[in-house]
């Protein structure tokens, strides 16, 4: 398939590109498109066809719904059935940006959507180039992030190129997404409501607005069940095609044992942190920025396992970093991406 690609200045959308894709989502298209967090994949939520054609192009299991964007909360009346005073609050204080609410969904929404649920996820997003096409289309963006199914979601150009490119319509790139992490997902369908997936508006920041919030067993340790609240944590995620493993142990001493560990291994990466890249002098090493600050941490994740994929590494020993609210959503992502190894 051809695939038509933009470059586009995020602060100064360009009308004519906008418009363009815009009419691609009218008539059943996916564009993948730039917000805040990681590049998505969009279609039309209202059109099956559409909808289809992003489980298609991801290779995404059909059991595994989508998030549906939206750029105006007056577009909620058509997607969800009911809105709790919890999500109300909550669009008020964080709205747009990098939270995505579950709510019970209209029955006007196709299934397609989320895969047979009863629930659907909605997310308003801040980046202005998102906000744009969701606007010129005149209709809600149901959109995964535009990774191929299994693969760390894109935060550059270049990995929106290289997993997209020729299996969608168009694509919008802009400047490398701020957050570099997916959304919080949080169902206040529950009571109290369920954090699923941990993301950049932590626990804290949202138990501040309504009160008790509760984290899903399932971000810290291997689900075993058939049957997950969240279909997502089924799958393996994240990963990087190198085997990877975290190595547990205090800041201290983390050094010390990735060196032990990595004895006997020729082709192997080292993901570490600023405060540490002193006390390595063997294997391909990335740090993933200072240990003292969080979020480019969090920013650098994904670009870091790209790059040890590229590097041909056959084996990526990770460092465990320290938990705090600030890096949940990090480890998160790191133990899912090496499918929860540990050493
Ligand atoms: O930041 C983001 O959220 C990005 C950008 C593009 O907006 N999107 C994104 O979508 O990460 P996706 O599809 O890659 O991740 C959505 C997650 C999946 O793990 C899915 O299982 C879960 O949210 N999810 C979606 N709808 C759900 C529902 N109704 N109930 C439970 N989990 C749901
Ligand atoms: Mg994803």
């Amino acid at each position: 398939m051809d695939t038509a690609v933009f470059s586009i200045d995020s602060k100064h959308p360009d009308p004519q590109v906008i418009a363009h894709c815009a009419k691609l989502i009218q008539k059943g298209e996916t564009v993948v498109f730039p917000t805040e967090t990681v590049y998505g994949l969009g279609a039309d939520a209202q059109n099956p066809s559409g909808v289809e054609k992003i489980y298609k192009a991801k290779g995404r299991p059909g059991d595994n719904p989508l998030i549906v964007h939206i750029a105006d909360t007056d577009a909620l009346t058509s997607l969800v059935e009911e809105m709790p005073e919890t999500a109300r609050k909550l669009m008020h204080a964080y709205w747009p940006g990098p939270l995505t609410i579950i709510m019970k969904k209209n029955a006007l929404l196709p299934k397609a959507v989320t895969a047979g649920l009863e629930t659907v996820g909605i997310r308003y997003p801040s980046h202005p180039v998102a906000q744009a096409l969701i606007n010129e289309s005149s209709c809600a963006i149901a959109a995964p992030s535009a990774n191929l199914s299994g693969r760390p979601s894109p935060t550059t150009a270049d990995h929106v190129l290289q997993d997209m490119k020729g299996r969608v319509a168009a694509i919008i790139l802009a400047e490398d997404t701020q957050v570099g992490l997916e959304s919080t997902v949080l169902d206040v369908t529950k009571k109290p409501p369920v954090i699923y997936r941990p993301g950049a508006i932590t626990l804290e920041m949202i138990s501040e607005i309504i009160g008790d919030v509760v984290l899903d067993d399932a971000i810290l340790r291997e689900s075993d069940e058939k049957q997950p609240l969240s279909p997502g944590v089924k799958y393996k995620h994240y990963a990087p095609v190198a085997e990877m493993v975290v190595v547990k142990a205090s800041s201290e001493k983390v050094t010390e044992k990735v060196k032990k560990s990595t004895r006997g291994y020729q082709n192997f990466g080292i993901l570490t942190v600023d405060e540490h890249m002193k006390d390595y002098d063997d294997g391909f090493i990335i740090s993933l920025g200072a240990l003292a600050a969080p979020e480019e941490m969090a920013h650098n994740l994904y670009a870091a396992l790209r790059r040890f994929d590229d590097a041909g590494v056959d084996i990526i020993f990770a460092e465990e970093i320290p938990i705090s609210p600030d890096t949940l959503a990090l480890i998160n992502r790191l133990y899912r991406a090496c499918g929860f190894q540990f050493l």
